[in-house]
């Protein structure tokens, strides 16, 4: 046991004229340490170099039952009295978008052709489109229904367009971010068809 621990310390000094740093160089490590909690302290960049936490953009969209549009690009009532906040936060070298999705007044069942009835739809104001992303629907009492977390592409929605694919296939989040306005979020119950509530992203 003594032998092979002295064998291990002989392999690991360093040889004079190498390369090899100490890694326990004193002054070095304090300064470097100094540094990264100064930028940590004044500054955001730690953001982008941990991504996960980082939002390129982010959207608060006030939903409303009046901006309803029906699959005929002609608007159809939403549920009166209905409102939603749709919070999403997109980070787009992930691929990756977050989303807190708040419901009041909108009450029964949820009810889409797509794996959930709460999407991003792409379509300007006043036009319908097809559905991008789906989200899991917000649940609880009919006065406050939530729904948070992440999506991270490839993304499906489980609607077809016409040549048969996916309406989320190869989509990215960084199309919403090159023309938001061309994008709106809604979500559809058995009763309001074409959304109870709906908001463009800008
Ligand atoms: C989601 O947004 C609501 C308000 O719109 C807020 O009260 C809640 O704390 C948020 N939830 C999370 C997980 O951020
Ligand atoms: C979409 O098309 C695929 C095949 O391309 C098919 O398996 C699937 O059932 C279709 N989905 C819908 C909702 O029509």
């Amino acid at each position: 046991m003594l032998a092979i621990l002295s064998a291990t310390v002989a392999v690991a000094a360093p040889t004079a004229g190498s390369d090899y740093k100490p890694y326990h160089n004193k002054d070095k490590y304090n300064d470097d340490c100094d540094e990264d909690w100064k930028s940590i302290w004044d500054n955001d960049d730690w953001k982008k170099a941990e991504k996960l936490f980082y939002f390129d953009t982010e959207y608060y969209v006030k939903a409303t039952p009046d901006q309803v549009i029906g699959t005929d690009g002609v608007p159809a009532p939403g549920q009166p009295g209905a409102k939603g906040i749709f919070k999403y936060g997109i980070n787009v070298a992930e691929n990756t978008i977050c989303y807190n999705i708040t419901l009041s007044g909108v009450t029964g069942d949820y009810f889409s052709g797509a794996v959930t009835a709460t999407h991003i739809h792409e379509a300007a104001k006043g036009k319908s489109g097809p559905p991008r992303l789906a989200f899991p629907n917000p649940k609880g009492p009919d006065n406050r229904r939530v729904s948070y977390g992440c999506l991270t592409g490839p993304f499906f929605v489980g609607t077809n367009n016409t040549a048969g694919i996916d309406n989320a296939a190869g989509f990215h989040v960084r199309q919403i971010v090159a023309n938001p306005s061309g994008f709106f979020t809604d979500s559809h119950t058995s009763t309001f068809r074409a959304g109870a509530v709906r908001g463009q992203l800008s």
